[in-house]
């Protein structure tokens, strides 16, 4: 089966490619051909030395490795017949995510590539090229299924299911990372837990943790030690997390401590310090620039650097926390190329796994409607993911998620329309926005900062 990563010069790249790798060596892995296809050669070539030494590596110590790599420069080409796409690209580059951030900033709210203004201006640039893609796919590779990281996930995800249905899976590595830790610091096997998660993508909680036939959420929320032993637990303070009966997403922080967030950002940036964007930048400015030239420091050069960027994840967030600490654990890269392969295997080799995945919701969530794509835990098998029911939300995160997902709807709106009226009622319904005025102010900071979003949007 072949593979095809758009955004192939990505950073994250060469983790799936190591657990294909590691894969391959089993001898019965369903994928045997890679095509990278990226719109920024000098990223691919990067990105290609470092796989360049993984590929020696595998060579030394298994033979030649039974995965072929190669680029292809042309988008329907390189989806052309192909079985599976993982689609992670960033539209704009890390420049236009340094401006999402800096409009944001300058109106007075949240600057995030996610969450809040940021996160909605980087939908509306974003929704109308994954709409490409999405036709593209199902121009030149109807069967395939497309696993979808890009950001924002869940908008993204939904304006995508809107070309390909079902067949489009959204993926992100902070439920699993959240169940993982909270697991752990119960001293359970996080492979015997069940995870009662449910909401949308970077806005989720924990319910229930369930092992040995009861759910363990009761006793974790009871021990303080254990509660405090992992990153949200520290992020949120054990007695928040017992007020709400619930662990939440390590982005709810951006809500729950809205102006601590927010403050802690603008601190960072008053003081001359980098957006994440502009720290992204820079750490990874020697990499994409000396990695092609020099291949046999390509891999050293990578793995430091997703090194450092796994160590300030978050940085701000953490400082405003008081100074949470990063776990040694939290620094291997989240686990992002194991939920995608997991959701790969279970697809390719029809075996039922039941993962945490958006999907569109088809009545998983009471009180959405089943286009609404939610990140749920839901069962995977070589038909698809099909979210399994979640328990009622509780009224306020029911709230929350039908807040967002009102400003996400009206992105999309925005996009199929061209009109900037739903553009306005996206930014001024999220939550994270305090008044219309600022929305207008955002949206006209962003008109201003991006040029194509006036392609977009040419109608009021
Ligand atoms: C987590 C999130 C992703 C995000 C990533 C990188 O894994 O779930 O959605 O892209 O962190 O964040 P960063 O700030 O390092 O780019
Ligand atoms: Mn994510």
């Amino acid at each position: 089966m072949r593979l095809t990563i758009l955004g192939g010069g990505g950073f994250r790249v060469p983790l799936v490619h190591r657990a294909l790798l590691a894969d391959a060596v089993r001898g019965d892995a369903p994928i045997s051909e890679v095509v990278l296809y990226d719109r920024d050669a000098a990223r691919l070539r990067a990105i290609g030395a470092v796989l360049g030494r993984q590929r020696d590596a595998h060579r030394a110590a298994h033979g030649e490795p039974k995965l072929t790599v190669r680029a292809e420069a042309d988008l329907a080409a390189a989806l052309d017949g192909t079985d599976i796409v993982f689609s992670a690209i960033r539209v704009g580059g890390m420049a236009g995510r340094v401006l999402d951030e800096r409009v944001a900033l300058s109106a007075g709210v949240l600057g995030q590539e996610t969450v809040g203004a940021g996160g909605i201006s980087y939908g509306l640039r974003t929704v109308p090229v994954a709409d490409r893609i999405a036709r593209t796919v199902a121009e030149r590779a109807p069967g395939a299924w497309v696993v979808n990281f890009t950001n924002p996930a869940g908008l993204v995800t939904e304006a995508m299911s809107a070309v390909l249905g079902d067949r489009v899976i959204g993926i992100c590595d902070s439920p699993v990372g959240l169940g993982r830790r909270a697991a752990r610091a119960l001293g359970l096997d996080p492979r015997e837990v069940s995870f009662d998660y449910a909401g949308l993508n970077h806005l989720g909680w924990l319910r229930g943790l369930h092992a040995g036939g009861r759910d363990r959420l009761p006793d974790l929320l009871a021990d303080e030690a254990a509660l405090t032993s992992f990153e949200e637990g520290r992020l949120f303070g054990a007695a928040w997390l017992r007020a709400l009966g619930a662990l939440p997403n390590e982005y709810l922080h951006y809500y729950y401590m809205a102006r601590e967030a927010r403050e802690a950002v603008a601190e960072t940036v008053a003081g001359g310090g980098p957006t994440r964007g502009e720290q992204i930048t820079a750490q990874q400015r020697e990499f994409y620039r000396d990695a092609a030239g020099r291949p046999a420091d390509a891999f050293a050069l990578w793995d430091r650097t997703r090194l450092e960027r796994e160590e300030t994840y978050m940085a701000d967030n953490r400082r405003a926390a008081g100074g949470v600490e990063r776990a040694e654990e939290d620094l291997d890269g989240g686990g992002y190329e194991k939920v995608a392969l997991a959701v790969m295997r279970a697809i390719t080799r029809d075996e039922p796994a039941r993962l945490i995945v958006n999907v569109r919701n088809r009545g998983a969530i009471s009180g959405l409607d089943d286009d609404a794509v939610v990140e749920v835990p839901s069962l995977v098998d070589a038909s698809g993911a099909r979210p399994l029911a979640a328990g009622a939300l509780t009224a306020h995160q029911s709230a929350l998620v039908h807040a967002v997902k009102s400003a996400e709807r009206e992105v999309l709106a925005a996009v199929r329309t061209g009109s900037r009226t739903p553009a306005l009622r996206a930014f001024a319904f999220h939550p994270l926005v305090d008044s219309v005025t600022t929305a207008r102010t955002l949206l006209d900071g962003y008109l201003a900062a991006f040029p194509e979003l006036r392609e977009v949007l040419p109608r009021p």
